[in-house]
């Protein structure tokens, strides 16, 4: 070989190397830029603007679970605890609300003008208000819909425009709705009042539907109706300052993942973090599974003797980025071995995740969790919130040995495994999915038959004159068989009553039918692809005293699972 020839194969030799370095640099960056990009995209979920007045959980502090109606209770411990929210850190970790809870009030004066309690509050409620506006922070109040509140003070029926002007005056920014002494009385209507009014007042304030005592099957249905009237809705029977008291709840709130949606909060109840019946473990546990549902965050022990360490506790940036998150799903439970429960919260980012793995025994358990299970690539970036506060990158699997009732919180960044948000949703309770209607998916009080033992059995739902019935079927359905008929009337002195039944999807009406005495049950197979919400609608011809019965029979909802 010539001295030439071989500068001429060195020069390709070095040129092919050249050109493979540049070729592989050039797809690693291509890559980079890709998963940056990725990186960088963030998910969102249609909004209604009718529904929609809170675009994160509220948070903030109530008096309940702190001081019930305790002497405690009084002018003196909430300014004190206003302090303590501003100097504390609590103001700005994002707690904004300071709500006074049942007690404040004593009774009426012969006009209807509601009492402040003089012994507790002196100096009245409008000053305690400006007390708090001037420490930026916003002020709520506590009624109840019915006649009177759960502790038997004045409640707000019969004079909801009067009360809530006066909390006008007094400039509220949130009101905690109860239903106590409410015998007789319908949910819809009566909340539905106040959802008028507040509307009417242009004032904006949230509006806390504090539904826990369940007067009957279908008031207590507040994930199918809450929308419609509040921003957030209790879903249980009051939480106590108890380990199992606390799971309790939390199943149950659990179960409603799939109705929650950004404006649409589902209430797991005020935190007792800090009231002393649980250790500092099951105050993390209690903690990161009200975060991680995104339920409301209302602060419910003394401010003035929380320890630094739950203080911390309920501060804490992370597991407050995770329970606020933009695109506002509720948690939910992806995983069950043996005591370890896995809770996934898809958050707005493109492929990240909120985890919480918790240990229900008694005993410590071990635990493996992998990627696929978060419907994400193997390669993920794990940050943990608790126990340790590290970061590490995990490729396959992550293992862990979990103390009984402790948990581990994290936030997980990875590459989505399925290209679509549908995907991640939260999924519709069996009742839903397995077709049958059952008194688990009915909603609104208005018209049904409570007792109808066709309804209980799920073969129909007996309605009567104007009904409603409202399904969130978040996409996840395809399709609505049924059948319409008049049934009969009650105190008619003519049979020229009809009943107009009506479908509605997505606020669409897509089928209706006038049910007369003797005409024949209508038959209805209707496609749902496509729709979040369908309404099974009825009124009747006649309202004056007669009661039209009808029934939606043997209706069958297909979903997908
Ligand atoms: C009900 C509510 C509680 C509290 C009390 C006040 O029980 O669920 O949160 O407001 O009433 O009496």
């Amino acid at each position: 070989m010539s001295i030439k020839e071989g500068t001429h194969l060195q020069f390709i030799v070095r040129a092919t190397v050249f050109g493979s370095l540049l070729a592989v640099v050039g797809i690693v960056l291509m890559m980079v830029i890709t998963i940056g990009k990725y990186l960088q995209g963030s998910y969102e979920l249609p909004q209604d603007s009718n529904t929609v007045r809170t675009s994160t959980p509220p948070m903030g502090w109530n008096s309940w679970n702190a001081f019930h109606c305790s002497p405690d209770f009084n002018e003196n411990s909430i300014k004190e605890n206003i302090d303590r929210m501003v100097a504390d850190g609590y103001l700005a970790a994002g707690y904004r609300y300071v709500v006074l809870d049942d007690c404040w009030q004593s009774s009426r004066d012969k006009s209807g003008v509601i009492q402040v309690d003089q012994n507790r509050f002196p100096s009245g409620i409008k000053a305690l208000s400006e007390y708090a506006h001037q420490r930026g922070l916003l002020f709520g109040i506590y009624t109840s819909a019915g006649r009177e509140t759960c502790e038997g003070k004045p409640g707000s029926y019969g004079y909801e425009q009067q009360d809530l002007n006066k909390y006008i005056d007094w400039k509220v920014d949130f009101i905690k709705l109860d239903w106590c002494g409410v015998e007789y009385l319908n949910t819809t209507q009566v909340y539905g009042k106040w959802r008028k009014l507040i509307d009417q007042s242009q004032k904006p304030i949230v509006l806390s539907v504090a539904v826990a005592q369940i007067y009957s099957a279908f008031d207590g249905q507040s994930w199918l109706w809450g929308d419609t009237v509040g921003d957030m809705w209790r879903v249980a029977t009051d939480i106590q300052d108890d380990w199992s008291e606390m799971l309790r709840v939390y199943d149950i709130n659990s179960r409603y993942a799939p109705y929650q949606k950004v404006g649409e909060w589902n209430d797991a109840d005020m935190l007792e973090v800090g009231n002393g019946g649980m250790t500092f473990t099951e105050y993390r546990t209690h903690f990161g599974l009200w975060s991680i549902m995104s339920s409301p965050l209302m602060l419910g022990t003394d401010l003035r003797a929380l320890s630094p360490e739950l203080k911390n506790l309920v501060t804490n940036p992370d597991a407050i980025a995770i329970n606020q998150d933009k695109l506002g799903l509720q948690g939910e439970v992806i995983l069950e071995r043996g005591t370890i429960q896995v809770i996934s919260k898809p958050l707005a980012k493109r492929g990240s995740r909120a985890v919480l793995i918790v240990n229900r025994g008694e005993a410590a358990a071990e635990f493996t969790l992998r990627p696929r299970r978060l419907r994400l690539l193997p390669l993920i970036y794990f940050k943990e919130i608790w126990p340790n506060n590290r970061d590490r990158v995990i490729i396959g699997q992550y293992q862990v040995k979990i103390p009984p009732h402790d948990s581990v919180f994290a936030t997980v960044q990875g590459i989505d495994s399925h290209s679509e948000l549908r995907a991640l949703l939260p999924k519709l309770d069996n009742q839903v999915r397995s077709g049958n209607l059952t008194r688990q998916t009915a909603f609104d009080v208005y018209g049904i038959f409570e007792y109808d033992d066709e309804f209980q059995r799920g073969e129909s739902i007996g309605i009567r004159n104007n009904s409603s019935i409202r399904y969130h079927l978040n996409n996840q359905c395809q399709r609505l068989q049924a059948s319409f008929e008049y049934v009969r009337s009650e105190r008619s002195r003519n049979q020229s009553e009809s009943l107009t039944a009506a479908v509605y999807l997505d606020g669409d009406k897509v089928w209706e039918y006038q049910a007369t005495p003797g005409s024949p049950a209508a038959q209805l197979n209707l496609s749902l692809k496509k729709t979040r919400i369908l309404d099974l609608v009825t009124h009747a011809s006649t309202t004056e005293n007669v009661i039209l019965y009808g029934r939606w029979k043997l209706p069958i909802i297909e979903c997908q699972d």
